[in-house]
């Protein structure tokens, strides 16, 4: 006899919801999915704002401002960083993008919550669940159009193609965004469509000389990972799948000029966890990593191994010689995402293609650093550093050797800086805020770190992931890939 323990939450997810959604199939729909009360109508924590940005500076820093032109954008949860306990609590909350559209000197802050489905559905339905047994349930509801899907977050990172600017999350479809340099405004458009193709990574790599990007999906059930080559439509023009050893969830890829590098990471399904209410999956320490290069022209592949468990976020610069391949990364020897705790250390992975040894490496400065969502700065990559006081510090390096650090003191870091080149000169710029939240746009100079020209926003500002920086330039937003209707 089988022993299915049927749980409250077990009964109510799997057996209830999916009668319950069956029979209300036959209803009027909102925005498309059948209404269901799953409780109060959510409202967005953070309220929409576009408002222009007074500042008082000295003439050096104003000439410096009236240099950059275009929009500084970041996206991330809308979450109160205060509250959230585990990082799948922050990797699923609904996107937001806060943003400053830079012209001529003057400067405009913008904040849209991004209205994907799922953001309008819980606006009128109250809140899907986000218990992870459910997830399973809900998107087998979004493939029948019943439910908008519970990935539907666009909260990680965006993507700037053929003059349109996408929101990404990597269990979704691009979220197209109407960046309008005109009206210095940003709204949301839609959900696109793509076929032969489940998500869209939320580190696909635009090639702007080719006019391709390049994604990848991965599949937990069946454990493969499928590389795809899409066009500015988003229609697949070459893909292969490739089975992986444990579960693939792969955050970032490697794209370099032939190949193609990404981490199978020893995450293992742990059934047991859906009782609890947490994540199902655990991290093994005792198990080997793999590297899977693959070339991007015939789609062979090679596996090397290492013993050392890790987990990659992202990957900082990658150097590939006929002999070598060496990755700049932070390394994670742990990950529990039913946590909060995250320790990166920024490491060099060299893989020898001839011994097909995998070595990795740090150095003393970065041993006990917290160092993530690295940047390419030339020959350099500066990085994210939390230390006890929390984000106040860039780190610069060069390979595994330190070069300078950019202090704020006793300011946070939002997210991810972006660097802009604006009449010879590097400028890095970024969100800060203090210990009441209050907001600050920063850009320094990274000719001397000492030149901080820093910008109160007089509004609270929240964290994000990754950014992006459109220049005036091209700034015709055009819609000209398929939405879903
Ligand atoms: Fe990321």
């Amino acid at each position: 006899m089988v022993y299915i323990p049927l749980t409250r939450r077990f009964t109510k997810m799997f057996v209830i919801l999916p009668l319950l959604l069956c029979a209300l199939s036959i209803l009027p729909r909102i925005n498309g999915f059948v209404p269901i009360r799953f409780g109060r109508p959510v409202r967005p924590l953070r309220k929409e704002i576009n408002k222009p940005v007074e500042y008082r500076l000295p003439q050096e820093a104003v000439d410096v401002i009236r240099k950059i032109n275009g929009f500084y954008g970041l996206v991330g949860p809308d979450v109160n960083i205060t509250e959230a306990k585990t990082l799948y609590e922050l990797f699923t909350g609904n996107g937001y993008i806060q943003g400053v559209f830079l012209e001529k000197g003057s400067v405009q802050y913008v904040r849209h919550v991004i209205r994907t489905d799922k953001m309008v559905y819980e606006e009128n339905c109250g809140k899907l669940p986000t218990n992870v047994e459910a997830i399973p349930m809900l998107e087998w509801m979004d493939k029948r159009d019943v439910l908008p899907s519970p990935m539907n977050l666009a909260n990680t990172a965006m993507m700037y193609m053929n003059r349109s600017l996408y929101a990404l999350f990597e269990r979704d479809v691009p979220i197209l965004m109407d960046l309008d340099f005109a009206n210095k405004t940003v709204r949301t458009v839609g959900r696109t469509k793509m076929e032969g193709i489940a998500h869209f990574s939320a580190h696909s790599v635009y090639r702007h000389e080719s006019k391709t990007v390049e994604t990848i999906d991965y599949d937990v059930c069946s454990s493969e990972v499928k590389y795809a080559v899409l066009n500015e439509s988003m229609e697949i023009i070459n893909h292969t799948t490739i089975k992986t050893n444990y579960l693939p969830i792969i955050h970032d890829f490697v794209s370099h000029e032939d190949t193609v590098v990404f981490t199978d990471s020893p995450l293992i399904a742990w059934p047991k966890y859906l009782f609890q209410g947490k994540v199902p999956v655990i991290f093994n320490p005792f198990l080997p990593t793999r590297f899977y290069v693959m070339n991007k022209h015939d789609f062979s592949y090679r596996i090397f191994e290492t013993d050392k468990s890790m987990y990659i976020f992202h990957y900082a610069d990658m150097i590939e010689t006929p002999s070598t391949i060496i990755i700049y990364a932070s390394v994670y020897r742990n990950l529990n995402l039913s946590g909060l705790d995250l320790q990166g250390c920024y490491s060099r992975i060299t893989i020898d293609k001839l011994s097909e040894k995998v070595s990795i490496e740090t150095s003393n400065h970065f041993k006990y650093a917290n160092l993530d969502f690295p940047i390419k700065w030339g020959d350099k990559v500066i990085l994210r550093n939390v230390n006890r006081r929390g984000a106040t510090q860039f780190v610069v390096c060069r390979g595994l050797e330190l070069v300078s650090i950019i202090d704020f003191k006793d300011r946070f870091i939002c997210g991810e800086p972006v660097l802009v080149n604006v009449e010879g000169g590097d400028y890095l710029l970024c969100f800060l805020y203090d210990s009441e939240f209050n907001g600050y746009f920063t850009i320094v100079d990274l000719a001397n770190f000492e030149k901080q020209i820093t910008i109160p926003l007089d509004t609270k500002v929240g964290i994000g992931f990754h950014s992006i920086f459109v220049p005036y330039d091209r700034n015709d937003t055009i819609v000209q890939c398929k939405i879903m209707t």
